[in-house]
């Protein structure tokens, strides 16, 4: 068979990736932490074989199937020819892939899109590749954090040693039913970021990632921990100080970087108060103003119902932890 089908979820990073050491090889400047987001996901088939011309459509949330074209489609094609051309395959391939949210707003569209394509084109060669490796070919599709879509639940990508590609690759820290953690995304805004992540790595080197990455690995260990502890306040304590610390990096690069706005800090500000109350949840933000609400089972609905009213918050989805990338039998075509 020259055909495979994957589903492939988006993740949320309590450590981020942010900033590389080597631009070819997509090698990070620290090790980076997530879950994934099981109501978060890309479907996408690939067939190799049947047509004469590569033929690459996608569907976006509640768009219709259209050809992909510009850098989008560039970053897909660059993939795909690094794969055929390391197995040395000619055959064209068809490509269909769709998303259930929105991209491009801090919910890692492209983690779930180059995981699912990556797997996907190596299922379809029925290419026997092992998890480890899989997280390293993602990783080089230039969507780094996409390795972490790989594996199962709680997933951590190590950055590796000096320029040898295959130390950096993403494992399972812990399953998807380890520990019932929730993610509110609350999204304040659905338009495309104005520069991607991509262009903010590339602009991370200042002397605000020194500071970054000298507290880096002392929260490293404390997700760590708090993940094998389940201790959902160490967790949030060192996740919070880690987004905080990315866009501390990001607004203080050349030219600046502004991911949050108003409305980010303004939920922030509400999460603080209800703390007070007793009503317990953590936040996260990647390169986008929505904001990731991190709680446990008992808070989920509370939360839910005081920011489904609050100004600014257009929709928010929920996810549990979920699954890596996986096999689906029902193809797109
Ligand atoms: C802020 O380079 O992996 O989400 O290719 O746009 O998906 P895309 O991004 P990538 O950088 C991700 C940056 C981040 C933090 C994170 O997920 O670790």
């Amino acid at each position: 068979m020259r055909k495979a089908t994957i589903k492939s979820p988006a993740n949320i990073a309590f450590i981020k990736y942010w900033g590389r050491r080597n631009d070819d090889l997509i090698l990070p400047l620290n090790d980076s932490i997530s879950m994934n987001l099981d109501n978060c996901y890309t479907i996408t088939t690939v067939e190799f074989g049947k047509a004469n011309e590569d033929e690459i459509k996608v569907k976006f949330y509640k768009e219709k199937y259209k050809n992909l074209n510009g850098k989008q489609l560039n970053r897909v094609l660059k993939q795909v020819n690094r794969i055929r051309e390391k197995y040395k395959i000619k055959e064209k391939v068809k490509i269909y892939s769709e998303n259930n949210f929105p991209a491009d707003v801090g919910i890692a569209s492209s983690a779930s899109a180059f995981s699912a394509l990556t797997c996907a084109l190596f299922k379809a060669l029925g290419n026997n590749i092992s998890e480890k490796d899989l997280t390293i070919e993602t990783r080089l599709s230039g969507s780094g954090s996409a390795a972490r879509s790989i594996p199962n639940g709680f997933v951590e990508w190590l950055m590796g040693d000096s320029n040898r590609s295959k130390t950096s690759y993403a494992y399972s820290m812990a399953s998807s039913d380890y520990w019932k953690l929730y993610d509110l995304t609350l999204i304040v805004d659905t338009a495309e970021k104005s520069i991607g992540s991509y262009e903010g790595h590339n602009r991370a080197l200042n002397e605000y990632m020194k500071a970054r990455l000298k507290n880096i690995n002392k929260r490293i260990k404390q997700v760590r921990e708090a993940i094998r502890e389940t201790d959902i306040e160490k967790l949030g304590k060192a996740m919070e100080a880690d987004a905080i610390s990315l866009h501390t990096v990001a607004m203080n690069s050349k030219p600046p970087i502004y991911y949050l706005n108003g409305k980010t800090w303004e939920i922030i500000f509400e999460l603080l108060k209800l703390r007070k109350k007793g009503i317990i949840g953590y936040f996260t933000m990647d390169a986008g103003p929505n904001v990731h609400l991190i709680c446990e089972k008992k808070f989920k609905d509370i939360l839910k119902e005081n920011f489904e009213k609050f100004p600014g918050v257009k929709f928010i989805i929920e996810n549990k932890v979920g699954e890596g990338a996986k096999v689906i039998r029902e193809h797109l075509f």
